[in-house]
């Protein structure tokens, strides 16, 4: 397992990998603001409040979900640890979420904005691409002769992450393991990410479909069960939302027999920790 839930102390995991090239771009262009967008429990709106308060900007999330608005009693840990790190929240309804990657949606930001750095819901963009080159050069010193390598797949960036900078070698393959239900669509995003920032061959790759528990931060009893094993076992924490899903899809893998014996396989704990908090766990049916 690749421990990228200890690689950075308040922005853990794949979010530092997808922070930082923007964090420095945003310093460049002068920024004041950071801006951006996620759900009640977005690991990504937990670390951009972090890097806004490391690196001293204003930040905004917009949250969705506008029955929130008033009910700061029914808020996750995520949301509170948000605002205590200086954020601004703004609760949105569903349908304006759904258009906020629209012209007008963002003219609106930039003005409200003026000198703000806007990030997409979970971070991915070009520059979050760019941002696991690191990572995919630590795997070259640390385990040369790997074969697999699983990830959890949210939007899709990370796994394009290490498509378009894994160095290439025949018996390779990335495996993202799916956390949404219908995520069919995945496919093409992450082929998009990868034909525009990847200028060399690339391993083959596929999207495991079968192992996201019913949908988004819902999960099976089985797969609760593997969390508990895998922790008490290895003593390894893993979140409730990514982490669980991606062991839990490996071990059916490896009892399939859907691995050939003498691979080295690569697990990447893309962190999330923040989001194992009692509060909520016991809320992640709402999203
Ligand atoms: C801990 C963790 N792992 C994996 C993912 C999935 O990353 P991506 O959205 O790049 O697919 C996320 C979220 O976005 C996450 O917070």
């Amino acid at each position: 397992m690749k421990r990228d839930d200890l690689n950075h102390p308040t922005i853990q995991g794949n979010k530092w990998h997808k922070l930082k090239l923007n964090l420095q771009q945003a310093q460049l262009e002068n920024k004041t603001t950071l801006v951006t967008f996620g759900g009640a429990y977005s690991n990504h709106i937990a670390a951009v409040a972090a890097a806004g308060k490391d690196l001293g900007f204003e930040t905004h999330g917009y949250i969705r979900g506008e029955e929130l608005r008033d009910s700061p009693n029914t808020w996750s840990h995520t949301l509170i640890e948000a605002v205590d790190n200086g954020m601004q929240l703004h609760f949105i309804s569903r349908s304006d979420y759904r258009l906020k990657q629209s012209f007008e949606f963002l003219s609106t930001l930039n003005r409200l904005h003026p000198n703000a750095y806007i990030l997409p819901e979970g971070g991915t963009n070009e520059y979050a691409i760019l941002g696991f080159k690191e990572v995919c050069e630590d795997l070259e010193n640390q385990c040369p002769d790997w074969t697999h390598l699983y990830t959890a797949v949210g939007t899709g960036g990370t796994l394009a992450g290490f498509i378009a900078n894994a160095r290439y070698q025949p018996k390779r393959q990335l495996l993202g393991v799916s956390t949404l239900k219908d995520s069919d669509y995945l496919i093409e995003d992450i082929s998009n990410w990868v034909t525009k920032a990847s200028n060399h061959q690339t391993n083959s790759w596929r999207l495991l479909q079968n192992y996201h528990g019913n949908g988004y931060a819902k999960s099976s009893q089985e797969m609760e069960d593997t969390q508990v094993w895998f922790e008490e076992s290895f003593g390894i924490p893993l979140d409730p939302v990514y982490t669980q899903k991606l062991v839990f899809a490996f071990l059916t893998e490896l009892e399939n027999n859907h691995i050939p014996s003498g691979s080295k396989i690569i697990l990447y704990h893309s962190g999330g920790l923040q989001g194992r908090k009692k509060q909520d766990i016991a809320q992640s049916t709402i999203l």
